[in-house]
């Protein structure tokens, strides 16, 4: 058996997992937060950490919470074994590849990506954050991996091309241009994907002489890249005020097939220009739930008050030159009528210099992600 078919918990046996990750972690405080584990002081608990198929949290808020404090936003990790095995077969890295990883990390997943490779073949990381970086260099001083600091975005041209691209920190819409560039023609992209309307999904990808084709898979939850997390949009109260009331007869089974990952919710994201979604159940009571959506570009808003025990129908304020939840609605029938596509139907096509969405054939396109 090759090692990017090996079932998670033997990945450890072939680089052990526990070497990469540092003493302090940060574990759920069970209340939304984090709180650091010290090796030294709880070392069965780090250790159950490190040997579970989760992923180990490795840094908040970019660093900027020190142990002690209350980390709010995990922004590094040691991903979930299992999710690391899996990406490493769909990555498919042969003996002599050259592969670029984008998001270092602990450096485990590199460690692994320069085994399956090989003394002929060649690793680049590239880690945004200096102190993570220069942790994960020193780690992988035996391993074989060149650790770059930088912005992963831009790659690494002075060792492409590529066989293999992949990235451990989610992208935002468009596959930034040097991984395309940088990607030898028939080379293999994976990388985590998401829109501003949802997050969690594979993309696999490959070179073509004018580009990149790829497809969707479902469930890669990852970190976003720094650059790529989404920026939101909230109104004060005052201007909650000027917003327009309507209502709408879009219902609780609506509302789950519209999220639904296994419904609606990757073709509708697909089908949205830069619209977040924010989900608070239960808020006004059981079955009563607000759902908020906005544009920060153009400070557009909108409100849902989803009253699912009341037999009228649901509120809606918008605000802001984009009527969001109207988009949003004809979003929802677009995919109906389309006989709603899961996101197996869904690509995504680069060349010419603009990147698009696609249902079925890369000429029947959803919706265009970047201009030339
Ligand atoms: C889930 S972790 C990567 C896990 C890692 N591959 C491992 O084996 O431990 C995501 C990493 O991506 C890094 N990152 C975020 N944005 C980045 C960017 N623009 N360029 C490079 N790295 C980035 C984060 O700092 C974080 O360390």
């Amino acid at each position: 058996m090759t090692m990017t078919r090996l079932p998670w918990n033997e990945l450890s046996a072939a680089v052990p997992r526990a070497q990469f990750i540092p003493d302090v972690i940060w574990v759920s405080d069970g209340e939304g937060g984090f709180v650091a584990l010290s090796r030294h002081d709880d070392l069965a608990g780090w250790q159950a950490a490190v040997q579970a198929n989760r992923f180990v949290v490795t840094q908040v808020d970019d660093g900027h919470t020190p142990p002690g404090g209350k980390g709010q936003t995990p922004t590094s990790s040691c991903s979930m074994p299992s999710v690391v095995a899996a990406m490493l077969a769909a990555l498919g890295p042969q003996p002599g590849h050259r592969v670029l990883e984008i998001g270092t990390g602990t450096g485990w997943n590199a460690a692994l990506l320069a085994r399956l490779v090989g003394d002929r073949g060649h690793v680049v990381t590239v880690e945004v954050d200096p102190d993570i970086a220069e942790y994960a260099r020193v780690r992988l001083r035996d391993h074989g991996p060149l650790v770059v600091t930088g912005d992963g975005a831009r790659g690494h041209p002075p060792a492409a091309p590529y066989d293999r691209v992949i990235a451990t920190a989610s992208i935002r819409e468009t596959v930034p241009w040097p991984w395309i560039q940088q990607l030898r023609p028939g080379g293999r992209l994976i990388a985590p994907w998401g829109t501003n309307w949802c997050n969690g999904f594979q993309l696999t990808a490959t070179r073509t002489p004018g580009g990149l084709t790829g497809r969707f898979s479902g469930d890669l939850v990852f970190m976003r890249m720094r650059a790529q997390r989404r920026t939101c949009w909230e109104p004060s109260d005052d201007e909650i005020q000027q917003a327009v009331t309507s209502t709408t007869v879009c219902n609780g089974v609506d509302l789950d097939r519209m999220r639904n990952p296994t419904l609606g919710l990757f073709a509708i994201g697909a089908k949205l220009d830069h619209i977040c979604a924010h989900t608070y159940w239960n808020t006004l009571g059981r079955y009563h739930h607000l759902l908020e959506f906005d544009d920060a570009a153009t400070r557009s808003w909108a409100r849902l008050d989803a009253d699912l025990n009341g037999t009228e129908p649901n509120t809606v304020l918008e605000l802001g030159p984009r009527r969001l939840w109207d988009e949003i609605e004809a979003a929802y029938d677009w995919w109906h009528e389309t006989g709603e596509p899961g996101m197996d139907r869904f690509g995504l096509e680069a060349a010419g210099g603009r990147q698009w969405l696609w249902l079925d054939e890369p000429d029947h396109t959803v919706r265009v992600l970047t201009e030339a």
